[in-house]
């Protein structure tokens, strides 16, 4: 069984989508800690109602990258919790080489764009703006660009005219909570293999 950790910065319903992968035995993995940089975030309720350990980590004095001492928290909770995968989901910072040797290839990211078009942030109204017809979501290895790594997963959604902001985040979001757990379980299943930049399903 997997043991996971989970990073997040917000409201964490991609994190709900998990924890609702494994109560329904979609996903073989055991939560064994959550931790947010951010000390109100709702991911970090939503963990303590689900009985899982929630973090707050103080990532200061950096506003966007995980580094020095709160890097090094991260890697001593994760640790002393037996976590052998991270996943982020919504996590607003760039995660850093120590952590990213530490977890090579075992910490996944889900961004809410078809990457590698609109990497980075609010890639929704980067969409929007943009003018495509067709965006998603993807899910990937970390490594050390932003949003670079090695592609497991991708779910296309279509873009209205009438589509504002919101409404097209949250059709994303839709997708995001069926793609995750289902990559998560594949993870879990060790049926993932990164060949370069590509990863294989066995
Ligand atoms: C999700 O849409 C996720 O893809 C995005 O933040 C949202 C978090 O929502 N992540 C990024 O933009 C990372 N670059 P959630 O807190 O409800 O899971």
């Amino acid at each position: 069984m997997l043991a996971l950790a989970v990073l997040g910065s917000g409201k964490g319903s991609n994190f709900q989508s998990i924890l609702d992968a494994v109560r329904d035995k979609r996903l073989d993995a055991r939560i064994v800690c959550t931790i947010s940089d951010v000390a109100d975030a709702f991911i970090l309720e939503r963990a303590r109602r689900a009985g899982v350990p929630a973090y707050h980590v103080d990532c200061s004095p950096w506003k966007t990258k995980l580094e020095g001492m709160g890097e090094e928290r991260v890697l001593e909770l994760l640790r002393e919790h037996g976590a052998d995968a991270v996943a982020l989901a919504g996590f607003m910072r760039i995660v850093k080489p120590r952590l990213i040797e530490a977890y090579r290839n075992r910490i996944v990211n889900i961004h809410p764009s078809l990457l590698p078009a609109f990497p980075g942030l609010r890639a929704w109204e980067q969409a929007l703006a943009y003018g495509v017809h067709v965006t998603g979501c993807t899910v990937h290895f970390v490594d050390e660009g932003t949003d670079t790594g090695p592609i497991i997963a991708q779910r296309v959604v279509p873009v209205f005219d009438s589509d504002t902001p919101e409404t097209l985040h949250a059709r994303i979001q839709e997708q995001e909570h069926l793609a995750y757990p289902e990559a998560l379980q594949w993870l879990a299943e060790g049926r993932l293999r990164v060949e370069g930049r590509r990863v294989f399903r066995d």
